[in-house]
């Protein structure tokens, strides 16, 4: 806690993503940002909170406060989930913009970032360390996993079901019951109508498999 009485809350990532999540913070009020981590500084980064060094400097910042909250902020679900195994010290929290509709019935998991706009719909669970990104729609009664991208814009219908490591492009649509294999990508503007048996990219509408 610091003299706000708000936890500590720092990034890991400090590029185009990271910015994105830093107003979700911000406008959210219920972490104090004091900063990001990563390989280097980023200028437009510092609108928003202050560089704190590299990886390397992770031990120290837990070693000062163990009540240190993170959110990986990296568009790649494959670097998301690596960081967020590498770094068992840091709570990771759970940030919601204003703006976005969670269900009371819905269940947000660690790690995850909603943005502003989005919903989640009844009864739906989101993992960890997924990104409900900007105006999209879980609708009810769906599961979505941990290290899940579902982009701007995107719709999935009532009950669908999605895999670990999903990432589904701006604007597509998903429709009611369809369940995706782990690491499925749907590409921006597809729709994709039935149940994939295989994992892979699909694109279209209706989305067939890129070979
Ligand atoms: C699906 C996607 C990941 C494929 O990327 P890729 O593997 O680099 O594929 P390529 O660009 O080489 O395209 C391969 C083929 O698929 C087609 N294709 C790619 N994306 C497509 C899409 N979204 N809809 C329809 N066709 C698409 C290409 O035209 C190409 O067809 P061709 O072989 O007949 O020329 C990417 O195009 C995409 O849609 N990404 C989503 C981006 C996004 O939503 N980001 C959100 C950030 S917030």
């Amino acid at each position: 806690m610091n003299a706000y009485n708000k936890p500590i809350l720092i990034l890991l990532g400090g590029g185009g993503h990271a910015m994105a999540v830093a107003e979700v913070v911000r406008a959210e009020n219920a972490y104090t940002l004091t900063g990001y981590i990563d390989f280097e500084p980023h200028p437009a980064m510092t609108t928003y909170c202050n560089y704190l060094g590299d990886y390397s400097e992770i031990p120290a910042l837990l070693a000062c406060n163990t009540e240190t909250f993170a959110i990986v902020a990296i568009g790649s679900n494959r670097i998301r989930q690596e960081e967020s195994l590498r770094w068992p010290g840091l709570k990771w929290a759970t940030v919601v913009h204003p703006t976005a509709y969670i269900s009371p019935s819905a269940r947000l998991s660690e790690g995850t970032v909603v943005m502003p706009k989005a919903v989640v719909h009844t009864m739906s669970t989101i993992g960890k360390h997924a990104i409900i990104n900007t105006a999209s729609v879980v609708e009810h009664e769906s599961t979505i996993g941990d290290y899940c991208h579902i982009g701007p814009g995107a719709v999935t219908g009532a009950g669908v079901l999605l895999g670990d490591s999903c990432f589904i492009g701006l604007n597509s649509t998903i429709l009611p019951f369809v369940t995706l294999p782990d690491r499925t990508i749907l590409g921006a503007g597809s729709t994709l109508l039935k149940t994939p048996a295989l994992e892979g990219t699909y694109v279209g509408c209706p989305a067939k498999r890129l070979p």
